[in-house]
């Protein structure tokens, strides 16, 4: 596996690739891998002749006071399991390296899509991941690129930017990978106290319950939701951050059951903010 520090680095090896008639694939993550990105490499290795992992905690999408300093950060390890898993080249950049110092070019979505759900409390927040993400592109120019449906808004938004943007590239989300208890792997879980990972169960067990009462055939958005949130209160660790059905697409508020709808979660848990998901499809 190559371990690339250097954007001319990562170009030289994927025009090589294409050279050959390669196709690529790219895992943008931000480190401290679990099996939740591990099963994007795994797809992405099915998909594609080469496979490109961008390792990058990218500072634009961080606010002040977040956790951008503490998030957790293991690059040896990452290594590890990227090589296990097939992965062909590491994108390890330096900050100076994505970012020069007069950088003054952002990648934003004007729509109200990235001000709903995590936007809400977070709202520079996918202004980052769109401008990091974007130059990702343009830096490993991949055929398809592999994103969890765990951060379903943020799939949602990137797909919309890489539309709108003409990306010749194919984004492809891929399910949620849960812990045995059913906690969705997430590289914050590990913030999380014993007592506040037995507390954490409340996001799955509400999701699963929502998925339960449609899967049921309740077809009131609001009986869902309020099941979920009702379930969520009991838990005296958990703080409700959002509890809200959306059209899976626009991110929109949705009061019917049409289409495809995503119920989303987000919790504090201590100082923990997790969410979790699923989708209806009518
Ligand atoms: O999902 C993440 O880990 C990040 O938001 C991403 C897509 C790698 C951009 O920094």
């Amino acid at each position: 596996m190559i371990i690339a520090t250097k954007i001319s680095e990562v170009r030289a090896q994927v025009a090589a690739w294409k050279k050959e008639g390669l196709t690529v694939g790219l895992v943008p993550t931000m480190g401290y891998l679990h099996e939740g990105h591990t099963s994007l490499v795994d797809r992405a290795g099915k998909d594609c002749d080469r496979v490109v992992a961008s390792v990058f905690v990218n500072p634009t999408q961080f606010a002040p006071g977040e956790d951008l300093e503490t998030y957790p950060r293991d690059f040896d390890h990452d290594c590890a399991l990227l090589e296990a898993h097939g992965c062909h080249l590491v994108f390890h950049p330096e900050v100076e390296e994505m970012y020069s110092q007069d950088a003054a070019t952002f990648v934003e979505i004007l729509s109200e899509m990235p001000k709903q759900l995590c936007g809400k409390t977070r709202p520079t927040h996918f202004r980052g991941v769109c401008t990091v993400v974007s130059k990702l592109f343009n830096i490993v120019t991949p055929d398809k690129a592999f994103f969890g449906q765990k951060d379903a808004q943020q799939l949602a938004v990137i797909r919309r930017m890489a539309e709108d943007l003409s990306y010749p590239v194919e984004i492809v989300g891929c399910p949620i990978v849960r812990e045995k208890d059913g906690l969705a792997k997430s590289s914050r879980n590990t913030y999380l106290s014993e007592t506040e990972r037995k507390a954490a169960l409340v996001l799955s067990k509400a999701v699963f319950l929502g998925e339960e009462l449609a899967g049921q055939g309740e077809r009131d958005v609001k009986q869902i939701l309020g099941a979920m949130r009702k379930l969520i209160e009991e838990e005296p660790l958990a703080r409700i951050d959002y509890v809200s059905a959306v059209d899976g697409v626009t991110m929109m508020p949705v009061e019917n059951m049409q289409g495809q709808i995503l119920f989303a979660v987000a919790v504090y848990i201590g100082k923990t903010r997790l969410i979790d998901n699923f989708i209806w499809k009518g």
